[in-house]
């Protein structure tokens, strides 16, 4: 199915980035019966998703043209994981971070998983759910039998990730980086 037939059907019915199974495991372990776990679907632009990144970094003026585009190209690349935390009160995500899985030639075609994207709306900080989150990325990673998984944070985080089992590993803790200046990133599509 063309990108384009896959963004009418998902902002039509709502499709789940991932198949929910994956979420079993730990779909019980929130604070509240209001407050669930799910994979990102594309009707969360409504849900004020992007609105929640935003407390991550910056985001910019994401249409939701855009928004289901990007979406897409996730869902038929394979290989993302973005988890949602919804608050069924209010209807609206209020925490979610993404694994985003990497197919290796090395480790016998091992897949690497990497946790970016951590966030959970300031509103409902302190109540265990950063942590949850993670270990529901950490579950996924297990599931698909991930070798490895892998974050970046800021130094002041350094001790939320390791009370959740990340370890900085002597002579292999660094984290480089070349920044790009670029607004329109080529369609991964297309190439
Ligand atoms: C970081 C963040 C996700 C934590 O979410 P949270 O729901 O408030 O965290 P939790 O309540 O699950 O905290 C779990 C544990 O980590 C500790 N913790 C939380 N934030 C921490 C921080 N910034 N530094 C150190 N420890 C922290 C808590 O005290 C708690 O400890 P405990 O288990 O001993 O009680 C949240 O503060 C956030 O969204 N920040 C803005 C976005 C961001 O910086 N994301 C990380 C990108 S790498």
């Amino acid at each position: 199915m063309s990108n384009l037939r896959i963004q009418d059907v998902a902002s039509k019915i709502g499709i789940d980035l991932f198949n929910p199974s994956l979420l079993e495991k730990v779909s019980n372990q929130l604070p509240s019966d209001n407050l669930t776990f799910r994979p990102l679907n594309s009707r969360d632009y409504d849900k004020g998703f992007l609105q929640l990144l935003e407390q991550l970094t910056k985001v910019g003026n994401v249409t939701q043209d855009q928004f289901l585009n990007c979406f897409c190209n996730m869902k038929t690349s394979g290989g993302y994981y973005i988890v949602v935390v919804e608050d069924l009160n209010c209807g609206k995500v209020i925490g979610s971070a993404t694994l985003v899985i990497e197919q290796k030639f090395i480790h016998n075609c091992g897949l690497h998983g990497l946790l970016e994207d951590v966030v959970v709306n300031s509103e409902y900080r302190g109540k265990q759910l950063g942590k949850l989150i993670v270990a529901a990325i950490k579950q996924i990673a297990t599931t698909l039998k991930c070798y490895k998984l892998t974050l970046n944070c800021q130094d002041h985080l350094i001790p939320f990730y390791e009370n959740l089992g990340f370890k900085r590993e002597t002579g292999n803790a660094n984290s480089m980086h070349v920044r790009f200046i670029n607004d329109n990133p080529v369609e991964q599509s297309r190439l």
